[in-house]
């Protein structure tokens, strides 16, 4: 089982990006403890991250050929973005939302998700460890 996980805009400044919101862990020591914990659970994980949406988009297009699942933080495309959600319909492979912090507790417009409705579930709220949930998830549904 192959495993995809995207990261979406200015996630590559975890750590230093307000860590009271999202912690203070590296985005490269998240991926660390993704593929270790793939290792474990007997699965491959790649990790990929982009500032855009287009880029996300072809990333998604490309998982398909590839990937049994996604796990995806959107970031703040999460709320706007109607073409990632297009991409995960499109693409019929198994896709988890996940986010740091809990997108509930904030400002309203984070409430909205764009992509929830096309994905197979979603996770937020438990920092860097909601990958890992989100990771879980996917290898005890078993993919596509
Ligand atoms: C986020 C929540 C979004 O609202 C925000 O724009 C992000 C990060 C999270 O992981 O908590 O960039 O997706």
């Amino acid at each position: 089982m192959k495993i995809l996980v995207l990261h979406g805009p200015n996630l590559n400044l975890l750590g230093t990006r307000e860590p009271e919101v999202y912690g203070s862990m590296a985005l490269a020591d998240i991926n660390d403890k993704l593929i270790e914990l793939g290792r474990e659970l007997g699965v491959e994980v790649t990790c990929e991250q982009s500032n855009h949406e287009g880029a996300l988009i072809e990333i998604l297009h490309e998982a398909r050929t590839w990937a049994n699942g996604v796990v995806f933080n959107p970031g703040a495309y999460t709320h706007t973005s109607i073409a990632l959600r297009d991409a995960i319909s499109g693409i019929q492979i198994p896709v988890v939302e996940v986010h740091l912090s809990n997108v509930y507790a904030r400002e309203e417009f984070r409430h909205v998700s764009m992509i929830s409705a096309v994905c197979k579930g979603k996770i937020t709220g438990f920092g860097w460890k909601s990958y890992t949930l989100g990771l879980r998830a996917l290898v005890e549904m078993g993919g596509s």
